[in-house]
């Protein structure tokens, strides 16, 4: 197991009857998810993802990231929310936080389409002067305003540098397999395409083309990515008690239960924290509905204990944290000794770092618990692309059936249209006349 929950350190939050009291309520959310009888049903196809995904796709993945690390020095990946954190979540975490500035035979990686900031795209453009380009365009609707604005801009940039024909060679898109504007446009202009199954939705797209493409290209091995999270489907049909998956989903609605509003998720390696951006996005998303659900929130300590470790330890007693506690990470560093000991550390001399980061989970593990912060602890074997690909498919699927457990429909959003609505308004987008004038006398 490249995962296991860890639930020692919640017997002041915890009793046997909280968790076998809901141990029934859990395998049914998990029946019905199997049987595809829940809300949201049209959209399950992430739950076999592991053994079913289109091999050819597969294969043709693999090719067009050779490609373009063979062709690109800068590889654009344009796309937001579920069309681009899963990606970059995983680059991070399995290369580094650093990857742009390591020394690599891979393409440094840009991720725009994310925001609508001029400054942030007019630097991402003069990053890219003189250097070569591919574009990673990634869309399922294929509508969505940020990605569609960055692509108009970096297509004319690439069509400009290299020509209609030349830019064609280095624009790869991942959409949908027949509908919107984007599909058409790919069809149109022969680009390379790469589908988005009908029935995954976005925030739980990372291991379809959409993450692929760009994890392939910055050189790491989606194989081993799907075999783990395959290992992951395996293992999560087991009976509750044996199931860290539903045990947890269980376990974040029993503290919902008991009042808690917020979970953090907690790491102590900074390439995690993009992970915990994608965490959020899954959770937050999938649950944030009918006026319910915990608030996905992150941190990484020890650098967030300096921010926001008042707030935990003593603050409001709304906070539950799930800590991912990587047991090997990538690489340790050793202190060396010092005669003079003016900083007074010779206490740690030959001591590895990764032994003190154990000892900083371990202290405030001990000091939130007793400050009356439930502490779920996730051990992920080390920092492969097998437990990867197994984290995250522990975290989609404890997510489904945690969905479920708090009555919504886990694959919706349609809270997100709000905003776009009221932005296409403003911005004088034909058919919304009406709505322009109401929202401009609101802000006046
Ligand atoms: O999870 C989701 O569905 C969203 O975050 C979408 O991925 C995001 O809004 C981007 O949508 P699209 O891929 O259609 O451009």
């Amino acid at each position: 197991m490249a995962l296991k929950l860890n639930k020692s350190y919640l017997s002041a939050f915890l009793s046997a009857e909280d968790m076998s009291g809901i141990a029934a309520q859990t395998e049914t959310a998990a029946r019905v998810l199997h049987e595809k009888s829940g809300l949201g049903n049209d959209f399950l196809g992430w739950l076999t993802l592991p053994t079913d995904y289109d091999k050819d796709e597969f294969a043709r993945i693999q090719a067009a990231a050779e490609k373009i690390q063979k062709t690109a020095d800068v590889l654009i990946v344009i796309g937001i929310g579920g069309s681009y954190l899963g990606a970059r979540a995983a680059i991070e975490f399995l290369k580094s936080p650093f990857y742009n500035n390591m020394k690599k035979d891979t393409p440094d990686i840009y991720y725009v389409g994310n925001n609508i900031s001029p400054t942030y795209l007019n630097e991402v453009l003069s990053i890219c002067e003189s250097r070569d380009l591919a574009v990673n365009v990634i869309s399922k609707s294929g509508t969505t305003t940020e990605p569609a604005l960055a692509f108009r801009i970096f297509k004319k940039l690439l069509e400009d540098r290299y020509g209609k024909a030349g830019a064609k060679e280095r624009i790869y898109c991942t959409t949908d397999k027949a509908r919107g504007t984007l599909k058409n446009l790919a069809d149109a202009e022969g680009y390379e395409s790469f589908v988005i199954p009908d029935d995954v939705g976005g925030r739980f797209s990372v291991l379809t083309a959409v993450g692929l493409l760009p994890i392939a290209a910055a050189g790491c091995d989606i194989a081993k990515l799907m075999a783990g999270a395959k290992a992951a489907q395996d293992a999560y049909t087991a009976p509750f008690a044996d199931n860290d998956c539903y045990q947890y989903a269980a376990l974040r609605n029993i503290f919902y239960r008991k009042g808690k509003e917020v979970e953090m998720l907690v790491s102590y390696d900074p390439s995690f924290a993009m992970m915990n951006e994608w965490y959020k996005q899954l959770f937050g998303e999938s649950e944030g509905k009918d006026n319910k659900g915990l608030f996905p929130s992150s941190a990484i300590f020890s650098t967030d204990l300096h921010s926001m470790g008042q707030y935990i330890q003593e603050g409001k007693r709304i906070l539950m944290e799930t800590v991912v506690d990587i047991k090997k990470p990538k690489q340790d560093l050793f202190l060396e000794p010092d005669a003079e000991n003016a900083d007074g550390l010779n206490f740690l001399t030959n001591q590895n770092m990764s032994i003190v980061n154990r000892r900083a989970l371990e202290g405030t593990i001990l000091a939130h618990t007793e400050g009356g912060v439930p502490n779920i602890v996730l051990e992920l074997e080390d920092t492969s692309e097998e437990s990867l690909g197994w984290l995250i498919y522990f975290f989609e699927k404890a997510c489904a059936v945690s969905g479920y457990l708090l009555g919504v429909n886990p694959f919706n959003q349609p809270g997100v249209e709000s905003y776009k609505k009221n932005m296409f308004a403003l911005l004088g987008k034909p058919g919304y006349e009406d709505m322009k004038v109401a929202l401009e006398t609101k802000l006046q």
